[in-house]
């Protein structure tokens, strides 16, 4: 299973679940009409291995999905918070680490965009922290560095602008495998 978190309009879900019809694909977003279009969307195409849910990722992921679960995160071009009083508001932070940690399958992934370097380099540092690395996430890339190109058949509504605009996605792949697997 791959799960967008914050997947907006989830461009990036469908086209993956097209692209992967064996693979399931799970978008969840906090915004509740944004998921009803989608899931109304989703049963007009009659795409079967795709669904949406209603989470507010600071407080629900713990209960969405069963330990060992999920084969994929996508965190795609995350509003950014640049002032300090918005630091605990990052979206990538140890708390969420540890949730993947629990419901990623061995040999899982952790994948994040943003066209923001700032907001992708703190993520980044976030990632590299020992503590996550304790718990089983490694850098696909090499310590401290960024993934080149998209290795998806698929991109969100905002990379696409960003590719547009001649920007940078700054993408970042975690591999996870638990410590005692
Ligand atoms: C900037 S959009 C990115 C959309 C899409 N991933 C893309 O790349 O085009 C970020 C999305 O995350 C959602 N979001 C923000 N905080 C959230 C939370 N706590 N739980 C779930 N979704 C959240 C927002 O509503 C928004 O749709």
């Amino acid at each position: 299973m791959d799960v967008e978190l914050g997947c907006a309009d989830a461009q990036f879900s469908f086209q993956l679940a097209q692209a992967h019809p064996e693979r399931f694909v799970v978008g969840l977003e906090i915004r509740e009409k944004v998921v009803e279009a989608n899931c109304r969307k989703v049963a007009e195409a009659g795409i079967r291995n795709l669904a949406f849910g209603y989470v507010n990722l600071d407080v629900d992921l713990d209960r969405v999905f069963a330990p060992r679960s999920v084969d994929r995160f996508h965190i795609l071009y995350p509003d950014p918070w640049f002032k300090n009083r918005h630091h605990k508001r990052r979206v990538v932070k140890l708390e969420l680490c540890r949730v993947m940690a629990t419901q990623l399958r061995p040999g899982g992934e952790l994948h994040f965009a943003s066209d923001v370097y700032e907001v992708a380099l703190e993520a980044l540092s976030e990632l590299e922290a020992p503590e996550v690395g304790a718990l089983g996430f490694t850098n696909l890339a090499g310590e401290w560095s960024f993934w080149r190109g998209n290795p998806y058949p698929a991109a969100s509504k905002r990379e696409d602008t960003t590719i547009k605009r001649g920007q940078r996605p700054w993408r970042i792949r975690y591999r996870f495998d638990p410590p005692h697997s």
